[in-house]
């Protein structure tokens, strides 16, 4: 298996971003390192599986951005995952900007990927919102640069949110034709991903509004919970998340029709690792004046203990930098050989 998956260092990691991916981060970089341990007590080799996880500031530069700010947020972002679970000396944690062969990479897959699917892409449209004119030729070709991050390593394993699903069926389909334009049959240049999405939080959904997914850019800070939040500041989002006036019902067909709900009850499940169902089993019949201070002291419970280890990372930005530079120092070589694959398919020459 190898697990390849990033995030954009912009704003702060928050509770949609740890439910939809990070946590599912985690839980696949120990699932291969049980693999690995049975593969070497075996006698094979004890790293054949692999996790790479970095953060997307090369994607972080298609939309408006402040140099100093970019750089300031991927140290951050590099502490927010290491104190979520991510351990740099089992995972490669790096940075894209420190690995040209990602650039490199989309430059080649420019070549095979498609205007007419780049045009259906959801999130482009979305960003580019009224101003299609004015949006960067980066933002229109972000999803090739994000099939280059997975192909690269020959990623089989994407754990995602719902909302980057598009984006990895659009890598699958430049795999896909590049395979078989330029590879034998037996010889494929690229393995086709696939989205790993976590069944009950693949999409958590705004504090305010439940038909919008909560998100880094929302303007109101009520909308998220932010894993650098205080005990007091989730509480207070949580007692003012929008609901509606009917208790909660007993099984999860009764939440049709109210998004909020469905929200805060999939939170709830998300962080107690049991299915709506069973969240409502225990809270069927309960206003959110019960069901909303449970919620928040799960959610304080959650991240109280990853705050404190952020804080204590951010002290040391040198141990941060060097983190983000031996990872990249693997991930270069760890490239090189689907690099110069890609290359070679396509008959450039390159002495
Ligand atoms: P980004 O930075 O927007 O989000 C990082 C991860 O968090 C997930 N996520 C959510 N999941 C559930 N509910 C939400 N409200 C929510 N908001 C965000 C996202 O699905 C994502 O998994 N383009 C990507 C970064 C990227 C990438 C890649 C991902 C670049 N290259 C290659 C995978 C593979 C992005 O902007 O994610």
């Amino acid at each position: 298996m190898r697990v390849v998956s990033g995030i954009q260092p912009t704003g702060n990691l928050h509770l949609g971003n740890y439910l939809g991916a990070i946590r599912n981060w985690v839980r696949m970089q120990d699932e291969l390192e049980d693999a690995n341990r049975a593969q070497a007590a075996a006698g094979g080799s004890a790293d054949e599986n692999q996790c790479l996880f970095f953060l997307a500031d090369l994607h972080a530069i298609s939309m408006p951005h402040d140099p100093a700010e970019l750089r300031r947020a991927t140290l951050e972002m590099a502490a927010a995952l290491v104190a979520c679970g991510i351990d740099p000396d089992r995972s490669i944690l790096f940075n894209q900007a420190q690995v040209p062969a990602h650039a490199e990479m989309q430059w080649l897959l420019n070549g095979t990927a498609r205007i007419g699917w780049l045009n259906r892409m959801t999130q482009f449209k979305d960003k580019s919102g009224k101003n299609r004119e004015g949006a960067s030729a980066a933002l229109f070709t972000y999803p090739v640069l994000q099939a280059a991050d997975v192909l690269l390593y020959q990623a089989t394993h994407v754990p995602v949110g719902e909302d980057q699903k598009q984006h990895l069926e659009f890598a699958r389909d430049v795999a896909q034709k590049f395979n078989n334009d330029f590879a034998s049959e037996d010889a494929p240049v690229f393995t086709l991903p696939d989205p790993i999405t976590p069944p009950d939080a693949a999409r958590i959904m705004s504090l305010r509004d439940g038909t919008a997914k909560m998100s880094k850019s929302d303007p109101s800070d009520m909308a998220r919970i932010n894993l650098t939040d205080d005990a007091d500041a989730i509480m207070k989002k949580v007692k003012k998340a929008k609901t509606d006036p009917e208790p909660l019902p007993s099984e999860a067909a009764g939440l049709a029709g109210r998004p909020e709900a469905l929200n805060l009850v999939s939170i709830y499940g998300g962080l107690a690792g049991t299915s709506v169902d069973a969240v409502l089993a225990e809270f069927g019949g309960q206003g959110f004046g019960a069901f909303k201070p449970a919620l928040g002291e799960l959610m304080v419970e959650a991240i109280a203990p990853i705050t404190t280890r952020f804080r204590a990372l951010l002290e040391d930005r040198e141990a941060l930098d060097a983190i983000l530079a031996k990872g990249a120092a693997k991930a270069r070589k760890r490239a090189a050989p689907t690099l110069a694959a890609t290359y070679e398919a396509l008959g450039l020459v390159r002495g």
